[in-house]
């Protein structure tokens, strides 16, 4: 059988996972002992597990050099992408917020606001929705310090257990979505392939189910 390909996101959601494919009864020991190793072949099956930052997985599932990818929510409404989302795997639960220094109010006031953000798109249709005029400044990582450092009214970011925030003066003002992974499909994978991707899919699902 030809193989068949997963990227799946490196780190975050890659425990997870892993764990869900052993309960899924796959052996992961390639995964478990994986190295520098990016290209992975689960043994036993026609699946090959490819690593990937959580953005490229969007693009190797786009252009079809991988069948399946395994992503969060984040990346995907970030990225806007005409990907096929086939199931929530409930795992890599966070949501997006709206956060501000412990204490303050991100509307008050006329002067215009700005907030930082590792997701541009995300934060504008945001405010877009709202008919906010919100200049939004992308930061690569760490977005709690802008706030902090006097460049932000605050930050549009993931928040996990909250500690980063909490750790840092900030507060939530709003939510915005919640967060957590998914399984896309390549549009032409997933018609040339079906019957084997659902099957796939199906099982993925009952065994999240049973961990619900
Ligand atoms: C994410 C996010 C927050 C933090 C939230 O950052 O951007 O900073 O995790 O998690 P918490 O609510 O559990 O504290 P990440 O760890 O990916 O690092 P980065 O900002 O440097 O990319």
């Amino acid at each position: 059988m030809d193989t068949l390909r997963i990227a799946l996101t490196k780190g975050r959601l890659e425990k997870d996972t892993v764990a869900l494919f052993e309960a899924m009864g796959y052996d992961c020991s390639s995964l478990r002992q994986k190295g520098r190793k990016l290209i992975l072949p689960v043994p036993g099956t026609n699946l090959e597990v490819v690593l990937a930052k959580a953005a490229d997985v969007i693009t190797y599932v786009e252009h079809g050099v991988c069948d399946l990818g395994i992503v969060g929510k984040d990346t995907i409404l970030e990225h806007g992408s005409t990907l096929y989302e086939l199931t929530d795997l409930g795992f890599g639960r966070c949501r997006f917020a709206l956060a501000v220094k412990k204490g303050t109010s991100f509307y008050e006031g006329y002067r215009a606001k700005q907030v930082a953000t590792k997701y541009p798109n995300i934060a504008r249709s945001y405010f877009e929705g709202k008919s906010m005029d919100v200049s939004v400044i992308k930061i690569e990582g760490s977005v709690e310090l802008a706030p902090l450092l006097g460049l932000a009214d605050g930050i549009v970011d993931l928040v996990e257990t909250g500690s980063t925030l909490k750790e840092n003066g900030l507060e939530i003002s709003e939510t915005i979505c919640e967060i957590s992974a998914r399984v896309v499909a390549n549009m032409a994978s997933l018609k040339l392939r079906k019957t084997e991707i659902e099957a796939l899919v199906e099982k993925m699902e009952q065994e999240v189910r049973k961990t619900i």
